[in-house]
């Protein structure tokens, strides 16, 4: 194993005060703090998740929305190239920052990130500048496909066994934090910012595509005919993007830093595949911890489908 690998993430403090664990990387933190400063623009159309969520799914579906259902468009053009990236991962290419600024001003951007709320851009946090779609997963299996994108990115701490692996989870000793804050402070902030700011369930997202997909058209202000809804929803099926390797990331940089041999990028998508990964005591143990932790949550996930 090399050494980058035994990385463990340190806690960093930005400049805004916010502290949250980073790999040991000052190009991360300049990209963040740089970010904070960032302008937005108002057709700026940004995909917000916790790491594991769903996020190269919404980005399929979200684009799609906005660009007339165009699957042959979308294929054309790998998703990363099509996406600018806020606080991007120093194991890419680039900083993000100046894709962005220098994205046409005539085009919308279309930004993904994993930033917490309190590192997006300053702008953004004061007021609801464009749209933001969060997606958010149920924490289990955000858990364990985090697991797997550990287990299979050469420049990701190796996870170590699950059990481990789920403590990180749960005391957000992570890259990018606690799953739990990331969630709630969205959530909260949404709460207030209904026109602006838009919450997508993976699982919701599974149960109904087409439904889900159709709110998603309206909070973007798209009028997509039903058989636009029916493409955009049958090409971003699992088994679909599964296949196409403008989203799967095999043609893409980070093809190279992925090792699909041991787990594929496009893994299972699935709701409950934590019941292959969870004993029954670490289930009981992370079921009281996650009762606890969300008590006075409004919003609820489903675990099972
Ligand atoms: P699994 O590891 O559970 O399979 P992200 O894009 O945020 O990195 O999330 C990746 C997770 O989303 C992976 O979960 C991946 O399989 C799943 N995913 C990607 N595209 C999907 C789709 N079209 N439908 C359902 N899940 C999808």
């Amino acid at each position: 194993m090399s050494e980058s690998r035994n990385r463990a993430p340190r806690e960093e403090t930005f400049s805004n005060g916010f502290t949250m664990p980073i790999t040991g990387s000052e190009k991360m933190r300049q990209v963040i703090n740089e970010g904070l400063k960032m302008r937005i623009r108002q057709d700026d159309v940004i995909v917000a998740t916790y790491p594991k969520a769903g996020t190269t799914w919404l980005q399929e579906i979200v684009w799609l929305i906005c660009n007339s259902a165009d699957t042959t468009l979308a294929k054309k053009t790998l998703l990363e190239d099509r996406y600018g990236w806020m606080g991007k991962l120093p194991s890419v290419p680039g900083n993000g920052l100046e894709e962005l600024n220098a994205w046409p001003r005539e085009q919308s951007r279309f930004i993904k990130t994993h930033l917490p709320f309190q590192l997006l851009p300053n702008e953004l946090q004061n007021e609801a500048v464009c749209k933001l779609i969060y997606v958010a997963r149920n924490p289990k299996d955000n858990c364990v496909s985090s697991y797997h994108f550990h287990r299979m990115n050469k420049r990701l701490t190796d996870p170590g066994p699950f059990g481990e692996f789920l403590e990180r989870f749960t005391q957000g000793n992570l890259v990018f934090g606690s799953w739990f804050e990331h969630v709630n402070k969205y959530w909260q902030v949404s709460r207030g910012r209904e026109r602006s700011m838009y919450f997508v369930l993976y699982e919701n997202m599974k149960k109904n595509s087409k439904e889900e997909i159709k709110k998603l058209a309206k909070f973007l202000e798209k009028d997509l005919s039903d058989t636009q809804i029916d493409i955009v929803a049958n090409h971003c099926a699992f088994d679909s993007m599964k296949d196409n390797d403008s989203v799967n990331f095999s043609r893409s940089v980070a093809s190279g830093v992925f090792d699909s041999d041991v787990s594929k990028f496009m893994r299972k998508g699935q709701v409950g595949d934590w019941k292959n990964h969870f004993t029954v005591s670490q289930n009981e143990e992370f079921d009281d911890w996650y009762r606890k932790t969300t008590a006075d949550w409004t919003l609820a996930f489903d675990f099972v489908m």
